[in-house]
Parts: C-alpha cells; sequence; structure tokens
C-alpha cells in the first residue's frame, strides 16, 4: 500500500515562538516516527509576499523559519523541507485551478476579509491566496493537510477546486482532508492570552538565560502573596510548566502552590531552568545552523529537487487534461 502523504506550509512571517512550537510544530516532528506517512513541509514565501514587500525580510524570514524547524528536529531524510518559490509549476497549476474557482467562493473567504479589515491591500495576490494554496496542496497529491483551525476553509476551498477540476477535466486530483487538531490546547503568552506574534506576549525559543528570565519573570500573576495558597490551574507560569516537566514535577509543582509559602517568582525560575534545559541542545544546533546559512539552503534545495519531481508529473498531467499541447 502506497504511504499517506501529509503535507503542510507555513508563512515565513517571523521567529517561531514557544506557542507555535508547542501548539503544532512538536506534533508534526513526533509524527515523523510514523513510518505510514510521508511529509511534505514547504516555506511559503510566493504567499508572504502578500505582507511583506521587503526582499531582504522575505529571505532573512525564510531563513529563520528553516533553521529552527532544523534545531528542533525537524529531519530532512523524513521531511522534506523546501521553499515553495523552488517549485514555481506551482504558479502554472494556480492558473489552471483558478478557471475552475467561481469569484463567490474567493469573496467568502473569511482570511481576506480579516486580512482587509487588519489594513493589508486588497490587491490580487491576496483575493488568489486561496487557489495559490490549492495548488500547493493539490501539487503533491497530498492526502492530509494538517493545519490550524483557521485554515480548514482554504482546504475546504482547495477540495472544491479539486472536484471541480476533475469533474471538468477527467481524473486528475487527489482531494485531500484536513487534520484539524479541534483539542490543541491553546498555549498562552506573558499576558495569559494566545500566544501569537501579533499580540507581542511571545517567549522565544531560543533566547539566553538573562533574556528569557526577563520574558518570563513579565508573565502576569494574580496579586497572591508568597505565604498564600494559590490555584496551579488558573496560572499562566504552571501551565507553561506543565509541558516541560515530568508528571512527578507537575504534580509537585501544584502541590507548592496549594501549600503556600512558595511564591510566583520561585514558580518563574523553575520554568526558567526547565526551559532553559530543553532548549540547551536545540540551541546549539540553531546556533551552528546559523552561523552557517549554506547548510541550511542546501537542506532547501535538496528537498525542493524531490518535491519538485512530484509537482512536474502532477502538472504535467493537468497540462494535459486542459488541453496544452
Ligand atoms: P502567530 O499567531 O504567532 O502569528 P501563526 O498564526 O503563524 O502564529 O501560527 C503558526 C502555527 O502555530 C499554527 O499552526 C498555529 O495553530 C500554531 N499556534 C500559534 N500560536 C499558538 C498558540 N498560542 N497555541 C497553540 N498553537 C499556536
Ligand atoms: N495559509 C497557510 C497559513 O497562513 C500557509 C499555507 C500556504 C499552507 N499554503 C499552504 C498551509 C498549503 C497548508 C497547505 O498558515
Amino acid at each position: 500500500m502506497s504511504r499517506r502523504r501529509l503535507l503542510s506550509g507555513v508563512q515565513p512571517s517571523g521567529k517561531i515562538h514557544l506557542g507555535n512550537y508547542l501548539g503544532a510544530l512538536r506534533q508534526f516532528i513526533d509524527s515523523q516516527s510514523d513510518e505510514g506517512t510521508e511529509r511534505f513541509l514547504f516555506i511559503a514565501n510566493y504567499h508572504a509576499l502578500t505582507s511583506l514587500s521587503d526582499r531582504a525580510i522575505v529571505r532573512e524570514y525564510s531563513l529563520e523559519v528553516a533553521r529552527t524547524y532544523l534545531a528542533v528536529g525537524l529531519d530532512p531524510e523524513r521531511t522534506l523541507i523546501f521553499l515553495q518559490s523552488d517549485v514555481p509549476e506551482v504558479c502554472e497549476l494556480a492558473w489552471f485551478l483558478s478557471t475552475v474557482t467561481p469569484m463567490g467562493l474567493l469573496e467568502r473567504a473569511t482570511s481576506y476579509k480579516d486580512k482587509i479589515a487588519r489594513g493589508l491591500t486588497p490587491n490580487h495576490a491576496l483575493f488568489a491566496y486561496p487557489v495559490l494554496q490549492a495548488a500547493d496542496i493539490l501539487i503533491y497529491d497530498s492526502h492530509l493537510v494538517p493545519v490550524g483551525r483557521d485554515q480548514k476553509q482554504h482546504i475546504e476551498m482547495t477540495r472544491d477546486m479539486a472536484i471541480k477540476f476533475n469533474a471538468t477535466f477527467g481524473e486528475t486530483f487527489i482531494v485531500p482532508e484536513p487534520q484539524i487538531q479541534e483539542n490543541l490546547a491553546l498555549i498562552p503568552g506573558t499576558d495569559g492570552q494566545k500566544m501569537s506574534k501579533s499580540y507581542g506576549n511571545t517567549i522565544d525559543l531560543f533566547d539566553e538565560r538573562k533574556a528569557m528570565k526577563a520574558q518570563i519573570s513579565s508573565i502576569v500573576t494574580d496579586s497572591k502573596g508568597l505565604d498564600e495558597p494559590k490555584d496551579p490551574d488558573g496560572c499562566t507560569v504552571f501551565q507553561l510548566y506543565r509541558y516541560f516537566a515530568t508528571p512527578d514535577e507537575i504534580a509537585e509543582m501544584a502541590e507548592r502552590y496549594r501549600a503556600g509559602g512558595y511564591g510566583y517568582g520561585h514558580a518563574k525560575m523553575a520554568l526558567l531552568d526547565k526551559i532553559q534545559d530543553y532548549m540547551a541542545p536545540y540551541r546549539e544546533r540553531y546556533r551552528q545552523l546559523s552561523d552557517n546559512p549554506d547548510r541550511v539552503i542546501e537542506v532547501l534545495r535538496e528537498g525542493a529537487k524531490k518535491a519538485r519531481a512530484v509537482a512536474r508529473a502532477t502538472t504535467d498531467r493537468a497540462r494535459d487534461a486542459v488541453g496544452m499541447l
């Protein structure tokens, strides 16, 4: 039986934070041990042009995502990692797909409406974003697309395009399924809201102790005094600690909260120690990769070579289906 192919894309929109890592990346990395699946993960730098127009930033963020992913354990032997722009066939396929995409479908896209509401210029690329995303998915004959809830509509649109294309031009594409992690916990940021780049409440992955200490010290807690008993479950520090500590350590900290005589400052230092220890080997690898961008680019090019072979075959099928001589 052929293996199921998982595909996902990530926009290079800045530094990866602890919320991204615990909320999405860690599961993706864990899935690498599943022999029954293949993984393609690309950096959506064409898509990033809908919000970035500084070439240095587009390049830097693309490398930043790649080196972070490699540092925390994405293994190029088990996950193809590549740049969207290294497979330009995807733009050709997007054109074919746009011929089966009703305007009304794109007009209903909530992410388009949200982006306009946030002040992005309503240009054609932003409007056509879901068509390029559909091409990203269909071009690799993907079965499953693991994404956050906000991307569900885009995957449904992809399915619509695949079904309509197949009906119009003959069976060409695999109709993919979304894999939405509904029960995914939202990782809180330093202010207790969802950790997000846009809220300025993030904890970075690879900071040295001093810088990370400043971020962790800024986590908002209630104003209970040192001696008072505290509720671990309502506390952001404890919630984050749970992701890094062993079950025994978690139980012990909960006990200390409830007993009193244990301050938020203590808990924050325990959290700091845990994250520092956990990240130490990753931080080292991140540093090495930062000093060696050529190595990162080599991995990306190698990934693209394999991905492009799949893309070429799908694009040829589509060209033939629509009647390109
Ligand atoms: P941001 O909100 O910082 O811009 P993105 O929207 O780029 O983050 O999210 C990238 C990935 O990380 C998505 O898969 C998203 O579901 C996940 N993610 C982002 N923030 C969190 C969070 N606070 N908790 C859990 N997962 C998150
Ligand atoms: N739109 C996705 C996001 O903002 C990124 C993306 C682009 C993507 N192409 C994709 C995700 C294909 C999954 C599959 O997060």
